[in-house]
Order: C-alpha cells, then structure tokens, then sequence
C-alpha cells in the first residue's frame, strides 16, 4: 500500500540536553539517503524541540511526546499542541503508556488531546497496548480494541494519525512480541479500524509497532503483514542503532 510509507519513529522520553545534538547530527546526515524511502520521526523532550527542528535535515520529521487538550490558558506547566507547532513539531504522540501509568490518562484525556493535536494541524501517534497481565488472561485483543475504539474520535484520517501498537511488557524490557503476535493484533486492529473509518482510511492508517525494537530485530518484525512503521525507545538514543533501524526498513 502505497500510502503506508513506513514510519520509523524515534521517542527520546526523558532524556536528551542541548549538550548532546551530536547525535541528532549522526541522525540527520546518516539518513539523508533514506529519507525518500521511509519517514523518520524524532520525538526529543519539548525542551529541544526547536534546537533539533534547527539542527536537523528539513526532511527529518520533528515530534513531541505529549501535549495538554486546551489551546491555552491557566494549566501551569503544561504545554499546548498550538505551542508545539510554534516550536517545530510536526508530530505529537499522545496515550503512550507511561503517561496512561505515570498521569492517570484515560482513553478518554487520550481523546481530548487527540482533538487538540488536529485542531493544531498536527499529526498525532496514538499509543495503545496491553499490560502482561491481560495478556496472560487472553484478554489483549480486547484490551486493546476498546483502547482503540475510546481513543480515537470521528475526524481520523490517514494523514492526521497514526496508531502505534506498543505491549506494555515489551517496553524498555528487552522482550519483543513474537511476530505471530504482531500480527494477530494488527490485523485485528486494521479490521477494527475499516469497520470504524471506511475500507478506504481503514486501510490507509499505518500501524506501528513499539517495544524493544532494535538493530537486530527490526527487519523481522517490520516483515510482519500491516506493520507499517516502528515506534521505538532506548534504540532511539544512539545514532548507530536508530540508524541501522531505518536502514532495515528499507
Ligand atoms: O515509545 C517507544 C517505547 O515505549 C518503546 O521503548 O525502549 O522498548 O524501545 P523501548
């Protein structure tokens, strides 16, 4: 499917200070060449947004990690879609885990910010997945429908969102799904979103997968049918694996 170019996306989580751009540099010209063939996202800390949407290629894509649903007003410390935009970003993730975990977010706070990165003319990447516990109780499939039908709202298309599928449990941990994994829950997810959105957005939204990516996995699990693209953490942070990621995709 032509309109699912493959999306390796980078999440830097908490981590990254303006002392060490030589990584985004490595990233910047390691991936000129393949820029064309696949879209490559970097997810810094807002606090770099704009140095590394200054530092970068114009072709890398710039995203942040989280935003507030408000345009603006008195949420102290909080930081709205509009404000990301103005810093460089292309790109927001919203529902990631450890902020459904660390943040109380519901699916529904998921929704509001959803709106609020289309009311900004970004592209959100919607995180769902589910803990081991569900998983072990053969209840992840629906776990992971509901996250997917109470998270996105009516307005969805191809070019506003992307899904990203990240098992809780193989985040951070060195455990990836097994590709028959993968791609149970992918293609349950595609049938779900044609079901929602038409056979022709339905088929159109690229499906990432997140948990331990890494140089030596990449290829296979990007092999896997209705994945479209890789949301990846701790391989992010260095140049080398990022890059031998993307490399991997083409
Ligand atoms: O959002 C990416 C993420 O949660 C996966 O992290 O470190 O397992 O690649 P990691």
């Amino acid at each position: 499917n032509l309109a699912r170019k493959i999306l390796i996306a980078g999440n830097w989580k908490m981590n990254g200070l303006s002392g060490q751009l030589e990584e985004v540099r490595k990233i910047s010209e390691g991936c000129s060449a393949t820029m064309g063939e696949v879209d490559i996202l970097v997810c810094p800390p807002a606090t770099l947004l704009r140095t590394v949407r200054d530092a970068a290629h114009s072709d890398l894509l710039v995203g942040a990690q989280n935003c507030h649903a408000k345009e603006k007003g008195a949420h102290t410390g909080d930081i709205s879609a509009e404000m990301l935009r103005d810093a460089g970003a292309s790109h927001v993730i919203v529902g990631h885990s450890e902020r459904r975990a660390d943040h109380s977010e519901c699916c529904a706070t998921v929704r509001s910010k959803l709106v609020a990165a289309h009311r900004a003319g970004l592209v959100a990447i919607v995180c769902i997945g589910e803990t081991l516990e569900e998983r072990e109780a053969g209840e992840a499939l629906r776990v992971l429908e509901s996250q997917l039908e109470n998270s996105l709202h009516d307005d969805v298309t191809a070019g506003n969102t992307i899904i990203a599928y990240e098992p809780i449990w193989a985040i951070g941990t060195g455990k990836t799904a097994s590709a028959e994994d993968v791609a149970e829950v992918h293609s349950h997810l595609r049938r779900r979103l044609v079901e929602r959105f038409g056979q022709e957005t339905g088929t159109s939204l690229r499906l990432l997968y997140g948990g331990s990516v890494q140089p030596t996995n990449a290829a296979s699990l990007l092999s896997v049918a209705d994945v479209d693209g890789a949301l990846v953490g701790g391989a992010s942070l260095k140049a080398q694996d990022f890059l031998a990621i993307c490399e991997a995709a083409r």
